[in-house]
């Protein structure tokens, strides 16, 4: 009788085992392949229906020469004030390799800092840099002492 216990034992020591390396692998697998499979294949974000925004920020106070980037649905947009005193709006988008832009006040432009893009802070034209085209303008109006961004009409 003993004797057939200890002849079972290793039987199930066995399948044991191969229940948690199997499990294990299976773990680390679904681990690995998840955020790939989520990297490659990435959710549907629905594109902003927003014609325009409202931004928090009162026209008045933007000094000359100075930019911000705001939220235009889920895509970044810059807002600056040309050292002209005239107010523009961009997709802050590049469009090199779709980096962030910004403003630099020391160059009175809009620049990539990704492979040093550069953008004319009057009609967002490519004027340096890799960038093949120039940056998406929006339309800005001053709505009592708010900002009001609004797509393009021509965009
Ligand atoms: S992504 Fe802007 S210059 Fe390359």
């Amino acid at each position: 009788m003993s004797q057939g216990v200890l002849a079972r034992a290793p039987v199930e020591r066995r399948s044991l085992l191969g229940w948690l390396l199997g499990t294990s692998v299976g773990a680390f697998l679904a681990s690995v392949l998840y955020p790939v499979t989520r990297f490659l294949i990435p959710p549907r974000v629905a594109e902003s229906s927003a014609a325009g925004v409202t931004l928090d920020v009162k026209a008045a106070s933007i000094k000359a020469n100075t930019g911000q980037i705001f939220k235009f649905g889920s895509k970044p947009g810059i807002l600056l004030r040309t050292s002209a005193g005239e107010l523009r709006a961009f997709s802050a988008i590049c469009t090199h390799l779709a980096c962030t832009v910004q403003y630099r006040e020391d160059l009175r432009h809009i620049w990539c800092a990704c492979h040093n893009g550069h953008f004319d802070p009057t009609t967002g034209a490519n004027i340096g840099g890799p960038p093949p085209r120039p940056l998406d303008a929006f339309t800005v109006s001053v709505r009592g002492d708010k900002v009001v961004v609004a797509r393009s009409v021509l965009a």
